[in-house]
């Protein structure tokens, strides 16, 4: 239609602009006057003539005033006895046609036309003008009928049509980019707002909830939500590490301070009775007060010691110095440290074979705390007369270490807690609760540090045994 309308625009300036001088050739022509008088016949004779011209001219004789004198087209067609002189002076002022100027049509009381107007003067006074209305009725209906007619009302159907369509597709496909996008916003709002949870089964609960999202899909949306599933299952993983991290710090703060209670009272304990009993006991009586309090101050601070040991291994910047050295003469000389303390104990001890050309590869320190570790607690687990046996075993670049007692064994339900830190077995020897069960966890931790694997094997009442590999060479 705008095309149609700015069509006819444009036409009706050009048709304008190219009949711009038709009425000034026509009355240079043409005779419309006779003396003052309007020559009426001879007027109408000539537009009769003009007719070969074509149906797109209407010519019109006009006196000053505007009034319509004569005609070439059917007076029942005729409405108006005058036209406004307005458009025509500005239509005779204006030099160069930039814009169509339209004129009142005699054949219509409302519509308005393109025009060629000239001046019918007689010794330069004005008689009248020739007002020549261009693009006839007959053009009008043509227009009229392009506008009406039925492929251009198809074509405004099919745009109708297709702008609806258009306006359909872009609201579904809105939808279905939008839908998933609310799904997935509504579940990221309701995680947020109620948060993780120290138990782990309502967390992947919430995370199940989010399953429909699955990766292996293009779909951006569809990334989106399995990303945040799996940062979710992250979150909890490692919120569920920070639990229980916090779980073991409360639980080794209550071990400690536990363990060291009863030393602590023994200590004070002593030392108070013999503030008090100076000079009123005997000396013998009172070195072995101070004797006990010494032991006692003695054992808290083993226990500190190997709190900060396994707190040191525990925090993963640890030195391993590795070096070959003969390992039966490392375990002689810890066999060494407890001879008197198992001949009181009548306990044998023994390394078998006593060769020390079997070197292995470790840090020296850190092993001899490993069978420091595991022979103390053996010798404190074997009753009188019992026997510790270190055995090596060289075989294919691992030297296999077993330290067996005839011991009180541990029982079974206990065996897999043994290396768990501040872990004492039901039957464990406790000799005055200096010990914080921290010896079989340090000596795992070193061992792991050494790539090696401690294991168990134990019946209660026969003995037990423990057992590790470690590297023959480098
Ligand atoms: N040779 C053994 N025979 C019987 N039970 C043992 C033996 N070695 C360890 N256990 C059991 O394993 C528990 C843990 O041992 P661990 O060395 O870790 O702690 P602990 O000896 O009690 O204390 P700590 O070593 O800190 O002084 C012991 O309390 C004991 O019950
Ligand atoms: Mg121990």
């Amino acid at each position: 239609m705008l095309f149609v309308y700015s069509s006819r625009a444009y036409q009706q300036e050009i048709t304008q602009l190219m009949h711009k001088e038709l009425a000034t050739h026509v009355v240079e022509e043409y005779r419309f006057y006779q003396g003052d008088k309007p020559d009426i016949e001879s007027t109408k004779e000539t537009f009769h003539n003009l007719m070969y011209l074509g149906a797109n001219f209407e010519f019109y004789l006009l006196d000053t005033s505007g009034k319509i004198l004569a005609y070439s087209t059917d007076p029942a067609k005729i409405k108006r006895e005058k036209v406004s002189l307005a458009p025509i002076q500005t239509y005779l002022n204006t030099s160069i046609l930039d814009q169509p100027i339209h004129g009142q049509d005699p054949r219509s009381l409302t519509g308005e036309k393109i025009f060629s107007v000239a001046t019918i003067k007689q010794n330069d006074q004005v008689q009248g003008y020739l007002y020549v209305i261009l693009g006839s009725e007959i053009y009008d209906e043509i227009a009229d009928m392009v506008l009406s007619s039925q492929i251009l009302q198809w074509g405004l159907g099919l745009l109708t049509a297709g702008f609806a369509f258009a306006l359909l597709s872009a609201l579904w496909i809105t939808g279905l980019i939008t839908k998933p996008l609310h799904l997935l916003t509504s579940q990221v709002k309701t995680v947020q707002q109620t948060g993780l949870s120290k138990q782990s089964v309502q967390n992947i609960q919430v995370i199940e909830r989010l399953e429909q999202w699955q990766e292996g899909t293009q779909d951006e949306v569809n990334i989106l939500g399995s990303a945040f599933r799996e940062l979710l299952e992250q979150l909890n993983e490692q919120y569920q590490n920070v639990v229980t991290v916090d779980e073991l710090r409360k639980e080794l703060l209550s071990h400690v301070s536990h363990d060291l209670r009863t030393p602590l009272a023994s200590l004070l304990g002593y030392l108070e009775t013999w503030e008090l009993n100076e000079g009123k006991v005997s000396a013998i009586e009172s070195r072995q007060y101070i004797h006990i309090a010494k032991k006692n101050a003695h054992k808290i601070s083993l226990l500190i010691e190997q709190l900060f040991e396994l707190a040191y291994l525990d925090s993963g910047n640890v030195q391993v110095n590795k070096e070959h050295f003969s390992i039966a003469e490392l375990i002689q000389d810890v066999l060494q440290k407890f001879q008197i303390e198992a001949q009181q104990k009548q306990i044998h001890l023994d390394i078998s074979p006593k060769d020390s050309s079997i070197c292995v590869c470790g840090d020296i320190e850190k092993l001899e705390r490993v069978f420091t570790n595991l022979i103390e607690n053996a010798i404190r687990h074997t009753p009188e007369g019992g026997s510790i046996t270190v055995k090596l075993i060289n075989s294919s670049g691992l030297v296999s270490v077993e330290v067996t007692d005839t011991g009180i064994g541990i029982p079974e339900a206990d065996i897999p807690h043994v290396f768990d830190p501040h872990y004492k077995a039901q039957n464990s020897v406790r000799e005055n609760t200096a010990h914080g069960g921290l010896g079989l966890a340090i000596t795992k931790k070193i061992l792991d540090l050494h790539q090696s694997e401690i294991a168990v094997k134990s019946a209660i009442g026969q003995g037990t045994t423990f057992e590790f590999s470690l590297a023959a060479k480098a």
